[in-house]
C-alpha cells in the first residue's frame, strides 16, 4: 500500500494524485483521498487503479490545500470502494490512511461497536479513525488523540491523519511500516516512500518507530512517543528523478531490464582493492568471517531465488554448508543457529514483513545477520549486523529484475569473500573471478542488444496454458526465477523443476506443443540437461533452449534456441536470467497484460 499527504500553499488534489501515481506499484486495488475544503473533509475513494480515482476527482477539482491519500493492496477486506482508504470517523470529521496490519482490530472493533460506533468497512484501519475520534472528543487535540489511539494498536502501522477542526494539520506516526516526511518550497509532505515526494524535496526525515510528526503548511515538528520534541536526522536522497520516469521505454520493467549492465558495474565498483575483495560495510574481520561454519539465506519471492544461486557458490567456493529458506517458513521453524551461523537476509525493499521477522528471530538466537537490500536505511539494513547494498536504484515494476541481478552479484561477492577469508580462494583466483564477474555487464549488454530469438520463442508460447522450466545446478535456480517471472506478469501457469526430476512427475504434463524452457548452457551437467530435453521432445514438447553461443548441436533438440555469451558456470545465472526476463515480458505484452502492475501482487509485502 502507499500513503501520501500534503499541506501547503497549493491545491492538494494534484499533488496527492501525482504521489499516488508514483506509489501505485505498491498496491493498486483501490485508491482514495481526503481533502480539507471549507471546514469539512471531502473523501473520495474508488475501486481499482489510481486512474479511476483521477477521473472521478476531475469532476470535483478541490481547491483545498491539505489532504491525505492512499493506494491499497487488500489485506483485511476485499478490494472495494467501501474498503478503500481514507477511512473516516462516525461524523466524517477525522480521516485516516494506514499501511500495515492492526492485529487486535477485532477486539477494538467490538469494543468500539459496543460504545455505539458504526463501521462502514471490513478493514482493520477503520478502528483507528474511531479511536482517534473518541480520543479527540476527550482531549480536543489531534496530535494527542493520534498518540492515544496508536497506544491502543498492536501490529504494524504507518498512519497519516487529518481532522476537519484542525485545518492544515496532518499528524503521522509509525511502527514497523515506513513513513518519510519532508519540507518542500511550497509545503510539507508525507509519504510511505520517498519517490512520492521526490519532485518537491530531496531532504527527508525517515520516521523511527513510535515517532510522531506534525505537518503544517510552514513547518514539520517531531516528537517522541511521550510527546517530547525531537530533532531527527535528515537524509539526503541522491538518486536521479528519472528513476520515476519510463525514459522512452513502454514500461518500467523493460527500462529496468535494460539498466542491468549498470547495476552490475555499480554493485562491483570499489570492491577490489590491491587484489583482495573488500566489503567494509559488513564490519567483520577476516578472522571473524573464517569462524562462520553455516550459512542460511532467508528471503521471499524473487529474492529467494537469488539465494538459491548463492547456495551453489557459497558451497562450491567457501565449502560452508548453506541452506536457503523462504522467510515465512524459517521464522516458524526452529533452525539450528549458533554464534558461528551467518544468516543472510535478502530483500529488495528491505521491508518484507516475513524477512524482517526472520532476521529478528535469528538475532535473538545468536546468529550474525547480513542484509542484502536495495533500499538505504530500510528496516532490513537497520536491523542487520552488516549490509550490502545492491545499487539497483529504485525499482518500480512489481516483478523484480534489476534488483534480482544486483542481489545475485552481491551474493556472489559475499561467497567470494567467505572463500577468501577461509583461504579457499587464492588472491589470484579472486582477481580472476572478479574480472570475469565484471565482464558479465558487457555480456548482458549483448543479450539486450538482440532480442529477436527471444521474441520469436515468446510468440510461439504465448497461447499456451502452462509451461515447464527445467535446468540443473545453476540452471535449476535460474529456472525457478524464470517460471516465477512468467506467471507473475503473464498469468500463464508456469512451473520449474530440476531437470532430473522431470521424469518423476512433470513429464506427465508434456504433450504435443507443450512449452518446455530449458537452461542448457555449457556446464558440467550440460549433457544431462540435453538428455532431459530429448525426453521432453520425444513426447511432443515445444522446446525453448537457452544455450551457449557456438553450441550448434543444441538445435537438433530444440524448436527455439536463445543464445547467450559463454561465461563460467558460476556466473551463468546472471546471463541466463536476462533472456528469461525478456521472454516473460514479451509473453505478457502479447497477452495484453499490464507488465508493471500485475493483478493481486504488490511490490513490497509488509504484512505477514
Ligand atoms: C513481493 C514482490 C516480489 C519480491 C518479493 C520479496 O512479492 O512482488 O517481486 O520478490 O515481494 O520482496 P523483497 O523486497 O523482500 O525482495
Amino acid at each position: 500500500c502507499g500513503i501520501v499527504g500534503y499541506t501547503g500553499a497549493d491545491a492538494a488534489q494534484g499533488i496527492l494524485i501525482e504521489g499516488l501515481t508514483r506509489l501505485e506499484y505498491r498496491g493498486y486495488d483501490s485508491a482514495g483521498v481526503a481533502i480539507e475544503q471549507d471546514g469539512a473533509l471531502q473523501v473520495v475513494c474508488r475501486k481499482g487503479k489510481v486512474s479511476g480515482l483521477v477521473h472521478t476527482l476531475s469532476h470535483f477539482d478541490f481547491a483545498g490545500t491539505c489532504g491525505i491519500g492512499h493506494t491499497r493492496w487488500a489485506t483485511h477486506g476485499r478490494p472495494s470502494e467501501a474498503n478503500a482508504h481514507p477511512h473516516t470517523s462516525c461524523a466524517g470529521d477525522i480521516a485516516v490512511v494506514h499501511n500495515g496490519i492492526i492485529e487486535n482490530f477485532a477486539e477494538l472493533r467490538e469494543e468500539l461497536a459496543a460504545r455505539g460506533h458504526a463501521f462502514k468497512s471490513d478493514t482493520d484501519t477503520e478502528v483507528v479513525a474511531h479511536l482517534v475520534e473518541e480520543a479527540y472528543a476527550d482531549v480536543g487535540d489531534l496530535q494527542a488523540a493520534v498518540a492515544h489511539a496508536a497506544g491502543r494498536l498492536i501490529g504494524a502501522y504507518g498512519l497519516a491523519v487529518v481532522c476537519a477542526y484542525e485545518p492544515g494539520v496532518i499528524i503521522v506516526t509509525r511502527k514497523d511500516s515506513p513513513i518519510v516526511v519532508g519540507r518542500g518550497e511550497r509545503g510539507s509532505y508525507v509519504a510511505s516512500d520517498i519517490i512520492a515526494m521526490i519532485d518537491a524535496t530531496r531532504d527527508v526525515v525517515v520516521l523511527a518507530d513510535g515517532q510522531v510528526a506534525r505537518l503544517t503548511p510552514d513547518a514539520i515538528a517531531f516528537f517522541d512517543e511521550a510527546g517530547r520534541p525531537l530533532d531527527p536526522p535528515v537524509t539526503h536522497v541522491d538518486w536521479d528523478l528519472d528513476v520515476a520516469e519510463k525514459g522512452g521505454y513502454p514500461d518500467f520493467m523493460l527500462k529496468e531490464i535494460h539498466e542491468q549492465p549498470r547495476v552490475i558495474r555499480d554493485t562491483l565498483a570499489g570492491r577490489l582493492s590491491a587484489g583482495a575483495l573488500e566489503i567494509d560495510e559488513l564490519d567483520l574481520s577476516p578472522e571473524e568471517l573464517d569462524l562462520i561454519d553455516r550459512v542460511y539465506v532467508i528471503a521471499c519471492g524473487t529474492s529467494y531465488h537469488a539465494g538459491l544461486i548463492a547456495k551453489n557458490l557459497i558451497e562450491a567456493w567457501a565449502r560452508i554448508p548453506c541452506e536457503v529458506e523462504v522467510a515465512s517458513e524459517f521464522r516458524y521453524r526452529n533452525p539450528i543457529i549458533t554464534p558461528t551461523t551467518l544468516v543472510v537476509a535478502v530483500s529488495q525493499s528491505g521491508e518484507t514483513a516475513d524477512t524482517l521477522a526472520a532476521i529478528r528471530d535469528a538475532r535473538v538466537k545468536g546468529a550474525k545477520v547480513f542484509g542484502i537490500t536495495n533500499v538505504v536505511g530500510s528496516p532490513v539494513a537497520r536491523e542487520s549486523d552488516g549490509v550490502i547494498y545492491t545499487k539497483a536504484n529504485k525499482e518500480i515494476a512489481v516483478a523484480s529484475t534489476k534488483s534480482f541481478l544486483g542481489q545475485v552479484v552481491s551474493l556472489t561477492l559475499l561467497a567470494m569473500l567467505l572463500a577468501q577469508a577461509k583461504g579457499k580462494l587464492k588472491t589470484s583466483q579472486v582477481r580472476l573471478l572478479f574480472r570475469e564477474l565484471a565482464d558479465t555487464a558487457e555480456q548482458v549488454e549483448r543479450i539486450l542488444a538482440d532480442d529477436a530469438a527471444i521474441q520469436e520463442a515468446a510468440l510461439a508460447c504465448k497461447d499456451a496454458s502452462s509451461a515447464l522450466f527445467i535446468g540443473r545446478g545453476m540452471g535449476a535456480a535460474v529456472s525457478y526465477e524464470g517460471a516465477l517471472k512468467l506467471k507473475e506478469i503473464s498469468y500463464l501457469h508456469a512451473e520449474a523443476y530440476a531437470a532430473g526430476e522431470m521424469k518423476h512427475g512433470p513429464i506427465a504434463l508434456v504433450d504435443e506443443g507443450f512449452p518446455v524452457i530449458a537452461i542448457a548452457t555449457k556446464s558440467p551437467v550440460y549433457d544431462k540437461v540435453v538428455s532431459n530435453l530429448q525426453e521432453a521432445k520425444a513426447r511432443g514438447a515445444m522446446v525453448v533452449a537457452v544455450a551457449t553461443e557456438g553450441d550448434e548441436d543444441i538445435r537438433a533438440h530444440a524448436d527455439h534456441v536463445i543464445y547467450i555469451p559463454k561465461v563460467r558456470d558460476a556466473f551463468s545465472a546472471i546471463t541466463a536470467s536476462v533472456p528469461l526476463q525478456l521472454f516473460a515480458r514479451a509473453i505478457a505484452v502479447a497477452r495484453g497484460c499490464d507488465v508493471d502492475q500485475p493483478r493481486n501482487l504488490a511490490k513490497s509485502v509488509t504484512v505477514e
